[in-house]
């Protein structure tokens, strides 16, 4: 039997800008990961079971769009193997998905890593990377390749678009609460809604988009600094830009107005926005506080993490 575990993920500030090469700063989330375990098949062929999503098929019944399928073929397709092995592949995932918690990518890079054991070829960490940044092309159609990378490495990353891995040292641990809108919201759609702004007006998007980069410049400071007070401004001003970029959305925008009345320092979406989650920056005292008053602002679920 062979099993591989991945965590989900999130950004801490640069959203969106990333894609257009400003840096970006996300961090792993272990409380909610992707699990794979593969063992041999007495049936011939590949099976998948994924009782999440109510699925127990033959690979080959699956469309080839199927996203578990795409990722399955895609690694035997790098690997040269034209015969895969006899094997069932269960995967199981705590992680929301189309939430902006990476769900898609840890499930990629789970699955990279429990097939390339299977075939007892185990693969380096770049590798897994760069086979899961080309599905996440396949589902989200330009993506800057920050999910993949920081659910591979599963550390903090200062990310830009095609630079060699930059990880970040955190001087001071942080608490932040992740509010779940609980609204499925794909990346592909905000993503191509901001190319559409950009392609009808590149020079005012992209004054914004350099913002979004200074803020991400100060946060990593800050946060190396332990100075964990100048975050909440920060998020702040990353959130209003969202606005400004179309991508926040009215259930967002109150699960950030709530967290901050409740005495939140700052709090700001999350991945692609839209819906899926928000972040807000607490202190351990307030921390519950601030998490019941995102929940009755509408609030699906929350996690309460420290970054460190
Ligand atoms: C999605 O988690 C983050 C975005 O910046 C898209 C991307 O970087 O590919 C919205």
């Amino acid at each position: 039997m062979n099993t591989a575990s991945a965590p989900g993920k999130i950004i801490l500030f640069g959203e969106h800008a990333v894609v257009y090469n400003r840096p970006a700063l996300a961090v792993p989330v272990f409380q909610a990961h992707a699990d794979v375990e593969i063992s041999d098949s007495p049936r011939p062929g590949i099976w998948v079971d994924a009782p999440d999503i109510s699925l127990y098929a033959a690979l080959s019944a699956l469309p080839h769009t199927d996203a578990l399928r795409t990722v399955i073929d895609g690694f035997f397709q790098a690997q040269n193997i034209s015969s895969p092995p006899s094997i069932n592949i269960k995967i199981k995932s705590s992680i929301p998905v189309a939430s902006g918690l990476g769900s898609g990518a840890a499930v990629s890079v789970a699955l990279i890593r429990a097939l390339s054991a299977a075939i007892h070829k185990p693969l380096p960490d770049a590798d897994v990377n760069d086979l899961a940044y080309e599905i996440e092309k396949l589902h989200h159609g330009t993506p800057s390749g920050i999910d993949n990378t920081v659910i591979t490495y599963a550390k903090p990353v200062y990310f830009v678009r095609d630079q060699p891995i930059e990880t970040f040292s955190v001087g001071q641990p942080f608490t932040l609460v992740i509010g779940n809108t609980g609204i499925s919201a794909p990346t592909k759609e905000s993503v191509g809604d901001v190319r559409k702004l950009w392609l009808a007006d590149a020079p005012s998007w992209e004054k914004v988009f350099d913002q979004i980069g200074a803020i991400v410049k100060q946060a990593r400071t800050a946060i190396q600094d332990g100075n964990i007070r100048a975050l909440g401004p920060l998020m702040n001003e990353n959130h209003r830009l969202f606005q400004q970029l179309t991508v926040s959305s009215s259930a967002l925008d109150r699960l950030v107005d709530a967290a901050c009345a409740a005495g939140a320092m700052g709090a700001k979406l999350s991945g692609g926005g839209r819906g899926g989650n928000m972040i807000a920056l607490v202190s351990s005292s307030n921390a519950k506080a601030v998490a019941t008053a995102i929940k009755s602002a509408g609030a699906q679920s929350t996690i309460t993490t420290t970054i460190q």
